[in-house]
């Protein structure tokens, strides 16, 4: 990864007082009632003239390619001031562990934090990417995030060591940011999202980025949902006990297990419990394991489409047909990495993202694509959308390209808030079932690690 960094070394942390926010707070409040009322009247006016909002942005349009505020611009700024962009996933968590040893309260995400956190850590574990703040609240504001599921990451170099208590760790750190921060409200339901954007805030969600932090338990995993995890990706690009990860699609020789009978009482246990059964950094065969036996939606959290660029951490298309079929959700990431390869081979921009939503849209349908951009977890994001606070220009190149309002909803978190409520809906179905007992079957247990009982 050729990754550009931001060698800035301000390192000074400073400390804040959560006050100052509710100030912020208020303040944003007032603005985003104001974008409320001028939306709502704007509205009216153009119903009153008989001309449809999209058709009149359209007509003025034309020829307003790099206007800094074009009129396609303003027109996503109002759409997504009106409905929630949630975003599939930031790893804004492990940031804090790299750079504050976990300390919330050194650290002001109130202000700018681009040049906060630079290239040096304490930390030996250099598994993860060491990169400049992608995500503050007056970016994440700019941006018009609206949800956000903030991701608890434990990297692969924990698994079959400590990676419980690390997922502990960064669960308590969202935790500790969500309630520090006015501008940011706990959601654990689908509703939980749409009461906190009508109240001005950023839904903060959680999830689990890799099976390996239930450590092969039911009953960890049971405890990580009454923590308020909502989501669990099964693995992360390594494999756990009774999942294989993306890893195995890349292995030589060949080999995937996909979900042992244990990982698919997992699944199981996740739809029992009402979590969101995330497939990003999956092997194809777990995710087809996954999608034959779950009985609720799935996501993916964070990948891109196969067809466009054909890295394994990208959805193929086949997997797009059985995704669709599952009335599940794919999330597009911005990474270059996982945009710009072979065998299109593009140069990573706003429109190559477009790209990949249009091709999910075209092969599959609107109803099965959404954003999950991986910000603070990847070294190089392509060109235009480098940080929270560019989602508004991917909207803009989507309406130019004849994108319908309708649509557009569905894109920035209508298509969630359908999965959620879905996977709700299969919890409230099963609410007659007895939580699973199953243990893992003993021959995959590691006794090097574990004290056997
Ligand atoms: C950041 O730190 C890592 C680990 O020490 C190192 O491998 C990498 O080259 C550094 N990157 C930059 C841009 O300095
Ligand atoms: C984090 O803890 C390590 C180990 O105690 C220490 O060396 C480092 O200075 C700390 N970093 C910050 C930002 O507090
Ligand atoms: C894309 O790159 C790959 C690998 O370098 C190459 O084999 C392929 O021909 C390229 N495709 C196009 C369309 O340029
Ligand atoms: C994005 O990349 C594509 C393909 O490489 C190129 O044709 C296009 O002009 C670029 N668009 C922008 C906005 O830079």
């Amino acid at each position: 990864m050729s990754a550009q960094f931001n060698t800035n070394s301000l390192t000074s942390l400073t400390t804040d007082k959560p006050t100052t926010f509710r100030k912020q707070r208020s303040f944003s409040d007032r603005v985003g009632i104001g974008f409320l009322v001028v939306t709502f009247v704007a509205i009216i006016l153009g119903l009153a003239i008989g001309i449809p909002l999209s058709k009149r942005d359209t007509n003025s349009g034309g020829g307003g390619g790099g206007a800094p505020q074009s009129s396609e611009l303003q027109r996503a700024k109002q759409l997504l001031t009106a409905n929630p962009l949630i975003d599939g996933h930031n790893d804004l968590p492990w940031q804090f562990r790299q750079y504050a040893n976990n300390s919330v309260y050194s650290v002001n995400l109130g202000q700018d934090m681009r040049n906060t956190w630079n290239n040096e850590t304490w930390m030996d574990d250099t598994s993860f990417p060491r990169i400049p703040s992608q995500t503050d609240i007056p970016r994440l504001r700019t941006g018009k995030v609206g949800g956000q599921f903030w991701a608890v990451f434990v990297s692969c170099a924990s698994v079959e060591k400590d990676a419980v208590r690390l997922g502990l760790d960064q669960t308590d750190v969202i935790h500790k940011f969500v309630d520090k921060y006015d501008d940011f409200k706990l959601a654990t339901t689908a509703q939980g999202i749409t009461d906190a954007f009508n109240d001005g805030k950023i839904a903060s969600l959680i999830g689990l980025e890799g099976g390996h932090m239930i450590g092969n338990s039911l009953g960890a995993l049971r405890m990580y949902y009454r923590m308020g995890v909502r989501y669990m990706t099964l693995t992360h690009s390594c494999d756990v006990e009774w999942a294989d990860s993306v890893k195995a699609d890349t292995r030589s020789p060949p080999s995937n297990k996909g979900l042992t009978e244990f990982g698919k009482k997992v699944v199981k246990e996740m739809n029992r419990l009402g979590m969101i059964v995330d497939l990003s950094h999956t092997s194809e065969q777990t995710q087809k394991d996954a999608l034959g036996v779950t009985q609720a939606p799935v996501i993916f959290s964070h990948s891109s489409a196969y067809a466009l660029c054909n890295h394994a951490r990208n959805v193929k298309d086949e997997v797009l047909q059985l995704t669709k079929q599952n009335n599940g959700l794919v999330m597009i990431n911005f990474y270059k990495g996982y945009i710009d390869c072979a065998p299109t081979n593009t140069s990573g921009n706003i429109s190559t993202v477009a790209d990949h939503i249009d091709h999910v849209k075209n092969l599959v349908g609107v109803d099965y694509v959404g954003i999950g951009a991986d910000y603070d977890g990847v070294p190089e994001l392509v060109e235009g959308l480098e940080d929270v606070s560019t989602y508004p220009y991917l909207f803009e190149e989507l309406i130019r390209r004849g994108w319908t309002d309708a649509d557009l909803i569905k894109l920035a978190g209508g298509n969630l808030l359908r999965v959620f409520r879905d996977v709700e809906a299969v919890k409230n179905s099963l609410s007659n079932l007895n939580p699973i007992e199953d243990i893992m079957e003993r021959s995959l247990r590691n006794e090097n690690c574990t004290t056997g009982y």
